[in-house]
């Protein structure tokens, strides 16, 4: 009798055209808190307070200075975990294409993904409100609150705000992304946000095989997902690839 990890290295050793799609679950154990569940973002901040893009252009000031500093400081010492390593060394084996990630953090590049499709956007810039200028998070020291611009604009991050659009590339990327493959990998995710919580759907009603590594159930555990392999995203990944080796 397989375990469920045998069963989910089957299917990717099988794949040809593999996707992943990763959510703040995967970047935990870098040090960055979760958006929902325990020690989540949202238990601490109203989203709806601090998250939306109507609240940030009223008073930017309120928002930089509870949420955005915080955020800045948490994901600027961030470094890949062995589950962003694990999907780096999947790639490497031929057997991820590409991530959709609903993270801002940036860690799937760091640790040396290709092909990474930045849902939400990226905290590392920010935008001036005014003249569009764009400049690296990095780059700005929030003495002053909120960070301008030369030209006196007020600089935003270049994230998704709840209230937003998915930036249309990233959406219609994804959507065929989903429809094309014949395995998702969805990781860290509550699959709770649409539209990104569509994408297991499509890829499920297009035949692909779904392998979900959670800390919890979601939406997806009992209903879509084919495998679903709970605890920690770093743990299970080196398990995944350690089964995974000597069947490709
Ligand atoms: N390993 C695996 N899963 C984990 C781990 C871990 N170490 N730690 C937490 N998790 C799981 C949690 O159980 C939860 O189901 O990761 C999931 C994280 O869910 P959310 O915090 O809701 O994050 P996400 O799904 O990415 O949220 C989607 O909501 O607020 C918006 O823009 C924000 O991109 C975010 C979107």
């Amino acid at each position: 009798m397989m375990t469920l990890i045998e069963k989910a290295a089957q299917y990717i050793a099988n794949a040809k055209q593999i996707v992943a799609l990763t959510g703040a679950g995967i970047s935990v154990e870098s040090g960055i808190p979760p958006f929902r569940g325990k020690g989540g973002l949202w238990e601490k901040f109203d989203p709806m307070e601090y998250a939306h893009i109507d609240v940030f252009l009223k008073n930017p000031k309120k928002v930089w200075d509870v949420m955005l500093k915080e955020m800045k400081e948490i994901i600027q010492q961030a470094k890949p975990n062995n589950a962003h390593l694990g999907l780096a060394k999947l790639e490497q084996m031929g057997k991820l294409k590409t991530i959709i990630t609903q993270n801002i953090d940036g860690l799937h590049q760091m640790a040396g993904n290709s092909d990474v499709i930045e849902f939400h956007g990226n905290f590392a810039w920010l935008r001036c409100l005014n003249c569009s200028h764009r400049c690296a998070m990095r780059d700005v020291n929030l003495d002053v609150i909120p960070p301008t611009c030369s030209c006196g604009g007020i600089y935003r991050p270049d994230c998704v705000f709840f209230g937003e659009m998915i930036p249309m590339e990233a959406l219609t990327r994804s959507q065929s992304l989903s429809k094309n493959c014949d395995v998702m990998l969805v990781i860290g995710t509550s699959a709770v946000v649409q539209p990104a919580a569509l994408m297991p759907m499509i890829a499920k009603d297009s035949g692909a095989k779904i392998i979900e590594i959670n800390a919890e159930p979601t939406p997806l555990t009992y209903s879509v997902s084919d495998v679903a392999l709970q605890g920690n995203a770093s743990e299970i990944i080196i398990k995944l690839i350690d089964t995974l080796q000597p069947l490709v």
